[in-house]
């Protein structure tokens, strides 16, 4: 099944209740939420205590985005905070493996994600040991950036190691997704498509996220 996960990136935080209801109410199938530290990446938005804190505000699976150095040192406490998914970045850490199946251990869903730079041949040792992989389609670090083409490539190539070594595991794909390439990159072969700008700038939030999973949908049906 195909879901759609808005990025509480571009949400407006002096409403957060009502951003999260809004795409609630709309379709969402997760909530994606990205933690920058300032190192990995050269911006800084939020810790566990946040998560925590929004975790009492809706059901919707949180699938947590550690853009974070180091991410190992800080699994327990989002783990904790109510993280459903908690996907660490390949190039944050020299222990990927034990990462992945350390956050196995404490119950939560395994997430790796790699940077526009990094080859999806880089995950050939890992494959079985990931619940989600997380192709970017951007740099990371912000919201409102163009889509990477080349990232449609990684993203069949990330397909065909799923097919044929952990068909469970989730293909994320996240960065500059909206309705002009949300139908091609579920062709490619994605599972769970973040959205960030494209939601929570529209005009109409809502009106956008129900677009986009409705051609989600299509794209899912003609697989
Ligand atoms: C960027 C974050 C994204 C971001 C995407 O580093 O990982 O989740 O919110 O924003 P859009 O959808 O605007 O590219
Ligand atoms: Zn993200």
């Amino acid at each position: 099944m195909i879901r759609i996960a808005p990025s509480l990136l571009s949400a407006d935080f002096s409403d957060i209740a009502g951003q999260i209801r809004l795409v609630e109410d709309a379709g969402a199938g997760m909530l994606h939420l990205d933690s920058m530290d300032g190192r990995f990446v050269p911006n800084i938005t939020w810790g566990p205590k946040i998560v925590g804190d929004l975790r009492k505000l809706t059901t919707l699976p949180f699938d947590c985005h550690l853009m974070i150095a180091e991410p190992e040192r800080y699994v327990d406490e989002f783990r904790k905070a109510g993280a459903d998914y908690i996907t660490f970045h390949y190039e944050a850490t020299p222990h990927a493996h034990r990462l992945l199946q350390y956050l196995r251990s404490i119950g939560a869903k395994a997430g790796v994600g790699i940077n526009p730079g990094t080859p999806v041949a880089m995950l050939d040792d890992l494959i079985e040991d990931i619940d989600l992989l997380l192709i970017m389609s951007v740099n990371p670090g912000f919201g409102g950036q163009k889509f990477i083409e080349r990232s449609i490539h990684k993203l069949g190539e990330a397909r065909a190691l799923i097919d044929a070594r952990n068909p469970n595991c989730e293909l994320e794909v996240d960065g500059g997704i909206g309705a002009a390439n949300i139908e091609r990159a579920v062709s490619a072969g994605a599972t769970i498509l973040v959205a960030g700008s494209s939601v929570y700038n529209a005009s109409d939030p809502q009106a956008a996220l129900r677009d986009m999973v409705a051609r989600a949908s299509a794209a899912e049906a003609a697989r």
